[in-house]
């Protein structure tokens, strides 16, 4: 079979090294396209030890491919303007497309965000202020503007000045200020509407002609299948559709064109925001960033500092510092039957080096009955308690010595990981076909044929 599409997904909570992996896949592609969340993205490309940080542009960008932001996208575009800037600085000339409905991130979005959260007390996400949920809010109200809208001031003008001024309503009846000025926002908007336009285009009838033409195409998922708005843990999670499913919705590609689909995985669990995750190691206020790791880790908090810290699991696009837990085999056997993956990769596992045992959660226990079906519901799982699994650990090593490993390939990995890889492989019923010890992108085993 000719591969021409892969969809890249998030099997977890996000930050599982989707950004490492599509920069990997795109030196065969020809295109990557971006097809839902926004700015709350964070994704990391590490080449040669130099580090890109992509929030709203698609990750295939250092490859020099096509990159293509799609329809399902919210789009600020302060930030895309920066991006853009930053790496034009660093040499690169980035190949954009724009979808010309993706809608439009205001600055009262992100205002609105932080107030809206305010309001949700115990049931608030931890949001990343970004105001992606807002956006989506008035895009599903029928209020949002879209990237068009910027790009024909007299279309512009009465849409926004609605938007605007239902927001103010709305803002001034919770008895909050509202610090903005309309022409302000108008004339900023506009002036990123006459820069957008040589980018937009109807990305459809453009990224089905790509496919048509035989070109190879990622789609590269933003955030995790645990944080979608339908199918993730609501409402502590984000407000797109995360999974596989969301591509076609978000790019206008039908699911029929999607020929493979990889999930990531991460060797522990992390999450950065609220919301329970049973297999938590510790609490982030046990420990601070560069405190020292202990040689025996024992406790909890001792052996979730070591993760943290050799994972640099500090978020990429808050600087938060990422809560971490054993593997959670439950909600991954979940995000597998949902996204029907063909191939998995595993990334981090460099990171979870160091300890003698470690735990793999492979069911859940609630009111004395075990299952493996992960619950849905918050507040049930907010009850459900780990049952483990224990293996043998692994050395932490250098940095150095995992490239070495991955230049020799899957051999030389230490028994114990095999051991891992295997039990996990046995379990989730997919293959682990993607190994990743380090964040650069030669720190990668590749043991069967994507592309
Ligand atoms: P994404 O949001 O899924 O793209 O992931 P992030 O980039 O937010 O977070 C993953 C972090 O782990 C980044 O700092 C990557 O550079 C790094 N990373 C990815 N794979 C590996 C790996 O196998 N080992 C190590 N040590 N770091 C990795
Ligand atoms: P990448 O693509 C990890 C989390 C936030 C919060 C919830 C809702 O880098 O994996 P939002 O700002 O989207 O309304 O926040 O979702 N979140 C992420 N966590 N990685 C991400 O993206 C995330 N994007 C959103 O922390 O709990
Ligand atoms: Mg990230």
């Amino acid at each position: 079979m000719v591969v021409r599409s892969i969809a890249v997904i998030g099997s977890s909570w996000g930050d599982e090294g989707k950004g490492k992996v599509v920069d990997l896949l795109s030196g065969k592609a020809d295109a990557v396209v971006r097809y839902q969340g926004g700015n709350n993205a964070g994704h990391t490309v590490v080449v040669n030890n130099e580090k890109y940080k992509f929030h709203l542009l698609p990750s295939g960008a250092i490859q020099n491919k096509e990159i293509i932001i799609g329809n399902g996208v919210v789009i600020d575009p302060e930030v895309l303007f920066r991006e853009i800037e930053i790496l034009e600085s660093k040499g690169f000339t980035p190949n954009l497309v724009i979808s010309s409905t993706a809608h439009v991130i205001f600055p009262f979005h992100r205002y609105l965000d932080g107030l809206e959260e305010a309001t949700k007390k115990e049931y608030a996400a931890g949001t990343t202020k970004r105001g992606i949920g807002p956006t989506y809010s008035d895009k599903a109200a029928r209020y949002g503007l879209r990237i068009y809208d910027l790009t024909e001031p007299d279309i512009f003008k009465p849409k926004f000045q609605r938007l605007f001024n239902l927001k103010k309503k709305v803002v001034q009846a919770i008895g909050a200020d509202w610090p903005f000025n309309v022409e302000e926002i108008e004339n900023q908007y506009l002036e990123y509407g006459r820069k957008l336009k040589k980018y937009m285009k109807d990305t459809t009838y453009y990224i089905n002609k790509l496919l048509e033409q035989n070109k190879k195409i990622i789609f590269e998922g933003a955030q995790g299948t645990l944080l979608g708005i339908d199918h993730g843990m609501y409402p502590f999670g984000t407000s797109s559709i995360t999974w596989a499913g969301g591509i076609s919705a978000g790019a206008g590609v039908s699911p029929k064109k999607i020929d493979k689909i990889i999930g990531i995985i991460k060797a522990y669990t992390s999450r950065v925001g609220e919301g329970p995750v049973p297999t938590e190691l510790g609490i982030l206020s046990d420990s601070k960033k560069g405190d020292p790791i202990k040689e025996n880790c024992v406790t909890d908090a001792d052996i979730g500092h070591r993760i943290r810290e050799q994972g640099h699991e500090y978020g990429t696009t808050t600087g938060r510092p990422r809560r971490v837990g054993w593997i959670d085999l439950v909600s991954l056997k979940y995000a597998c039957i949902l996204n029907a993956y063909d191939h998995l990769c595993i990334t981090l596992l460099d990171a979870m080096g160091g300890l003698k045992e470690v735990k793999l959660c492979v069911k859940y226990k609630l009111d004395g009955e075990v299952s493996d079906q992960w619950p849905i519901q918050s507040e049930i799982i907010e009850r459900c308690e780990p049952v483990y699994i224990k293996m043998p650990g692994w050395e932490a090593l250098p940095a150095e010595k995992w490239t070495d490993i991955a230049a020799k390939g899957y051999n030389a990995l230490p028994e114990a990981i095999r051991n891992y890889i295997s039990k996990i492989e046995e379990i989730l019923g997919i293959p682990l076909s993607i190994i990743s010890i380090g964040p650069n992108r030669s720190d990668t085993i590749i043991r069967h044929n994507i592309w």
